[in-house]
């Protein structure tokens, strides 16, 4: 009764708002378990079979109903916002060839979305990335999709397009859970909640990289999050917590102990990436499932 309560006045709070429309992209880290291929390329560049990460990461926003594509960038990124541009001499040079319908894809993002940018000049965290995108989304409900965990869900809508179907219901910050081995748990957040239904949970507890002993569950929280603007005052007054960075963990751990915060169990597959076992693991699943030539 306490969650429903919660979560109507919370829909009677924001009835007035806009769904889901602008999405943060963090991706100032420096991707050090690829090194040397990420010195001087950014990470969200490199290309699961054609496309780079960071082309299906907002591939998937758009399908979410996002137009406003906000990155968190930093030295060594600017290819990321060339990507999102026009290349005339290339243009040029295969106009009116067969090549062009290769850059079909990016040419829809390009005229459907828009793209804006800002620097986080110190690593200081993902807590510290999404509160320096403030200025990219103002006082409005965002999303966050981290493009190093790719997300595919061949059956029906995007990871982000599911969350945001439940955002629209609840209108509480959402994070995408999914269950990880024991010896996995120590890379990842980790809730503890109270189930309210098969995939959802309402969140009670959150900890960052706990050890395997000390894990609340199995529930890692992933790359996906739909977060409400209150995260922004609760970030700045979150100090440095597990490595020395200011981790969005921490400060989502304050709105669930203010308010609600779900956790959703998503459908789809998860390929982490940011590690090579992961990225190979996502590189043969799209080349044998969704690669055309
Ligand atoms: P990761 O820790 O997975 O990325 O951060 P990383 O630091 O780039 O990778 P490794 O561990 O050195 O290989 C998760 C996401 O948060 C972003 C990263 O770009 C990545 O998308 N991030 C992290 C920032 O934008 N800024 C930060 O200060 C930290």
């Amino acid at each position: 009764m306490v969650i429903l309560h919660i979560i109507s006045s919370n829909i009677d709070k924001e009835a007035t708002q806009l769904m889901l429309k602008k999405c943060l992209f963090p991706v100032a880290g420096y991707g050090t378990r690829f090194l040397p291929a990420t010195k001087s390329m950014p990470k969200e560049m490199m290309p699961v079979v054609d496309k780079p990460l960071i082309q299906y990461a907002v591939e998937e926003a758009m399908n979410a109903g996002v137009a406003d594509m906000g990155f968190v960038t930093g030295r060594t990124k600017r290819a990321i916002e060339d990507h999102f541009d026009i290349n005339y001499e290339l243009e040029k040079e295969i106009a009116g060839s067969g090549k062009e319908q290769r850059l079909s894809s990016i040419r829809e993002l390009m005229s459907a979305c828009t793209f804006n940018y800002t620097r986080q000049h110190e690593m200081k965290g993902l807590g510290h990335a999404i509160l320096t995108g403030r200025s990219l989304v103002g006082d409005n409900p965002f999303g966050v999709v981290l493009a190093d965990d790719l997300c595919i869900n061949p059956e029906g809508p995007g990871v982000l397009a599911q969350m945001a179907a439940l955002f629209n219901q609840f209108r509480c910050t959402i994070v995408a859970v999914e269950e990880v081995p024991e010896d996995e748990i120590h890379k990842y957040g980790v809730i503890a909640g109270e189930a309210i239904s098969d995939n959802i949970i309402r969140v009670t507890d959150m900890v960052e990289k706990p050890a395997k002993e000390d894990a609340p569950s199995n529930l890692a929280v992933i790359g996906r999050y739909i977060l409400t603007p209150d995260i922004f005052d609760i970030l700045e007054q979150t100090p440095p917590g597990k490595n020395g960075e200011v981790q969005i963990t921490d400060a989502i751990l304050t709105q669930a102990q203010q308010g609600c915060v779900l956790a959703y169990r998503f459908k789809g597959n998860r390929f982490d990436c940011g590690s090579v076992p992961g990225f190979i693991d996502a590189t043969n699943y799209v080349y044998q499932n969704l690669f055309k030539g």
